[in-house]
C-alpha cells in the first residue's frame, strides 16, 4: 500500500446554535461549557493533538469569540498569577495553548449546517485529507478515538469514519452504516444512512462525530442542496463523495458523551470526575447514596 498523505489538519465545527442546551447557550457557548474543570472543546482538541493533527481549524460563528479567547495569551491573567508565585497554574496553562499559528478561525456567518460549516474551512485545510470532530461529542478511551482512525487510514487511505455501537431501538436518531469486508482493524463502509426508519437500519453502528476526509468533498459541499432539517448536510456530501470514493469505518471502543445534549453533559462530568484521582474520593461517597436514595 501506497504511503498515505498524513492527517495534518483538524476542523472543529463550533458554528452551531446548541438549542437543546438553552438558556446555558444563550451567551455561553456550548463548546465552553465546562466538563470537571476544563471547557468541552479542550476535550476534543487534545484527542486531536494526540492524533498528531498540527493544524486546528475552528469554524466559528456569532457569540462564539470566547473560544478564540480560551486559544490565546491572558497577559493580565498570568501576570497576576507570576506575582503570587501560582507556577502550578501558570505551567497547566502554558501546556494547553497551541503553538504559535497553529490555530485559525474562520467565521460561519450564518448556521447553515454542518456540510456548510465544514465547507468554510475549505481554504485553510487546501488540497488534502483531514479530519473533523464534533466537538459536542467527548470520548473517554485508552487509545483516542481519532488517533485510531488515523492508524486505520495509514492502511486503507481513502475515507474514515468512526463508528460505535448503539442500542439497535435508538438506530433511527443516528446515522448508521453498513458493514462490509475487514480492513485492518476496521471495515469497508456499504452505505450510510441518515435517521434511518425503525427496522430498516443496515446495522446498530453509528457514526459518532469524527471523520476523515478526502478534499474533494469540498468541491461537493460548494453545491450541496439543504437536506435534513433544511440543514446542508455533511452525511448527504459525503453519500456523494462515497460515488467515486471507499469510505472505512472506525469501531471505536470507548465511551462517547454527547455533550450537547443535558444528559449527555451530565453523564461526562460524573464519568470524567470518576476518573480523577483528586476528586472521586469526594464525590463517590455521596453518588452512592444519592442513589441509593432514589425512590
Ligand atoms: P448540532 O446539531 O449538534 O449542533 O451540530 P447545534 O446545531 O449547535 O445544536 P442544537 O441541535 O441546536 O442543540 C453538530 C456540530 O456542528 C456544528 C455545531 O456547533 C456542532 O458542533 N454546526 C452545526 C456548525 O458549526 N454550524 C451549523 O450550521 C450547524
Amino acid at each position: 500500500m501506497a504511503q498515505q498523505q498524513k492527517i495534518r489538519k483538524a476542523v472543529f465545527p463550533v458554528a452551531g446554535l446548541g438549542t437543546r442546551f438553552l438558556p446555558a447557550t444563550k451567551a455561553v457557548p456550548k463548546e465552553m461549557l465546562t466538563v470537571v474543570d476544563k471547557p468541552v472543546i479542550q476535550y476534543v482538541v487534545d484527542e486531536a493533538a494526540e492524533a498528531g493533527i498540527e493544524h486546528f481549524v475552528f469554524v466559528t460563528g456569532r457569540g462564539k469569540g470566547v473560544i478564540e479567547d480560551y486559544f490565546d495569551i491572558q497577559y493580565e491573567l498570568e501576570q497576576m498569577l507570576r506575582e503570587r508565585n501560582k507556577n502550578a497554574e501558570l505551567t497547566l496553562l502554558a501546556g494547553l495553548l497551541p503553538k504559535a499559528g497553529t490555530a485559525s478561525f474562520t467565521r460561519q456567518q450564518v448556521p447553515l449546517g454542518l456540510g456548510h460549516a465544514v465547507w468554510c474551512a475549505r481554504d485553510i485545510v487546501g488540497n488534502e485529507p483531514f479530519a473533523v470532530l464534533l466537538p459536542d461529542m467527548i470520548m473517554s478511551a485508552e487509545k483516542g478515538c481519532l488517533k485510531g482512525m488515523v492508524d486505520l487510514y495509514a492502511q486503507t487511505g481513502g475515507n474514515v469514519l468512526a463508528v460505535q455501537e448503539c442500542d439497535p431501538e435508538q438506530a433511527h436518531k443516528y446515522g448508521i452504516v453498513g458493514v462490509g469486508d475487514a480492513v485492518g482493524e476496521g471495515f469497508k463502509i456499504t452505505q450510510m444512512v441518515e435517521k434511518p426508519a425503525k427496522g430498516t437500519a443496515p446495522s446498530n453502528l453509528y457514526i459518532n462525530g469524527r471523520y476523515i476526509l478526502q478534499p474533494e468533498i469540498f468541491k461537493i459541499l460548494e453545491t450541496q442542496e439543504r437536506g435534513a432539517g433544511n440543514e446542508i448536510q455533511l452525511t448527504d456530501g459525503m453519500l456523494a463523495l462515497a460515488k467515486s470514493q471507499e469510505f472505512a469505518a472506525y469501531p471505536f471502543k470507548g465511551d462517547t458523551y454527547d455533550c450537547g445534549a443535558k444528559d449527555g453533559f451530565i453523564l461526562a462530568n460524573l464519568a470524567f470526575a470518576l476518573q480523577r484521582a483528586d476528586i472521586r474520593p469526594a464525590i463517590e461517597g455521596p453518588m452512592k447514596a444519592l442513589i441509593a436514595s432514589l425512590k
